[in-house]
């Protein structure tokens, strides 16, 4: 039987062998699964856990918190901020920047987050996630601050996710392609399961929420009417469609077995440019989907070219199978 390989040694043969990752980014990604396997075990609990339900707080963006979104930050930042590879982090769920406190050294990488994807999913025992992107902080002696943040999805050293379903998967890159890990309870280890992920170029599979189509632009529209037509329609095929909620859990069917992915800007609030967050959702999907031959654009150019103006700068995003995102951004260009 092939020996199995773990997370550490993967990481250890990615900075050793390939001379990818310098060691505190090694150490960094070892740190962040180890948080996601510790919100994965308080996900496993739920009603067990008293982890269900609503907290009392907002966050930045105007929505209720669920109590696991604040267990999922907490466990994140508690983890991260004594290690001494980090300068800094940012949340979904914190309004502005977090500093690594001064009685921790300070480390060169800056790490943003989604603590917990797909919230609405987490009482009806649905899959949820956790989203990250790492990038480095400028190269001098200042303090570090929110601006350091603002550099486009091209400048991350790595992004990932870890999935909390059926069973918990850990999705990285650092830019050498993507790997997927399978988190082994017995050893209590993430174990390599799927290397080199490939994207098929073509699908027969969209996942958009339908119920906005009377606010969305022309060019998604038009996109999905001609999907709906199905093999009588000009794409000659028929599509199937998946909704989960939850982008973690319709990106990871996505990188396994294709298709696309949208959440386009609406008419319900027209001055926001989508919904989903440019830093700690698009970017870090982007790229992974980029890395196994996908794409992903907001209709107009690459996601991971955005230059970012705001930590929770929202976006629209189109991403998967890269024949069809290509079809749904040139439709903007031509309407
Ligand atoms: P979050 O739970 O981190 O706020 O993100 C939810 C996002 C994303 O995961 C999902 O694709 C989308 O919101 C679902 O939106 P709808 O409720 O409009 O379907
Ligand atoms: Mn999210
Ligand atoms: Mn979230």
């Amino acid at each position: 039987m092939a020996k199995s390989i773990s997370l550490t040694r993967y990481l250890v043969e990615q900075q050793r062998v390939d001379g990818l990752i310098p060691s505190q980014l090694r150490l960094l990604l070892e740190v962040v699964a180890r948080a996601c396997k510790s919100i994965s075990h308080a996900v496993n609990k739920g009603a067990l856990g008293g982890v269900l339900g609503t907290a009392t707080s907002e966050n930045v963006q105007g929505e209720i918190q669920k109590k696991l979104d604040i267990i999922a930050n907490e466990v994140l930042i508690e983890a991260n901020e004594w290690g001494g590879h980090l300068a800094a982090m940012a949340s979904e769920e914190m309004d502005g920047i977090y500093l690594v406190p001064n009685r921790y050294p300070q480390g060169e990488y800056l790490l943003l987050f989604d603590p917990l994807d797909g919230s609405s999913n987490i009482d009806v025992n649905v899959s949820i996630g956790t989203i990250f992107s790492v990038l480095k902080k400028p190269d001098d002696d200042r303090g570090v601050e929110e601006g350091d943040f603002l550099q486009p999805g091209t400048q991350q050293v790595a992004a990932g996710y870890c999935i909390y379903g059926p069973q918990t998967t850990l999705v990285l890159t650092v830019g050498d392609g993507v790997a997927m890990f399978t988190l082994d309870r017995e050893q209590g280890s993430f174990v390599l399961t799927e290397e080199n992920i490939r994207i098929p170029e073509d699908t027969k599979e969209f996942a958009i929420n339908m119920s906005n189509m009377r606010h969305w632009d022309e060019p998604v529209k038009r996109y999905i009417d001609e999907c709906l037509q199905g093999k009588e329609g000009p794409r000659g095929k028929d599509f199937n469609m998946r909704w989960i909620a939850s982008m973690v859990a319709d990106v990871h069917r996505i990188l396994t077995r294709g298709g696309v992915f949208m959440y386009p800007w609406d008419k319900r609030e027209p001055n926001k440019p989508g919904k989903l967050r440019l830093m700690y959702e698009a970017n870090p999907m982007g790229w992974l989907v980029e890395q196994a031959g996908g794409a992903a654009t907001n209709g107009k150019q690459r996601i991971m070219d955005i230059q970012p103006t705001q930590l929770h700068e929202r976006v629209s995003v189109i991403l998967g199978s890269k024949n069809e995102v290509e079809r749904v951004t040139s439709y903007h260009s031509t309407i």
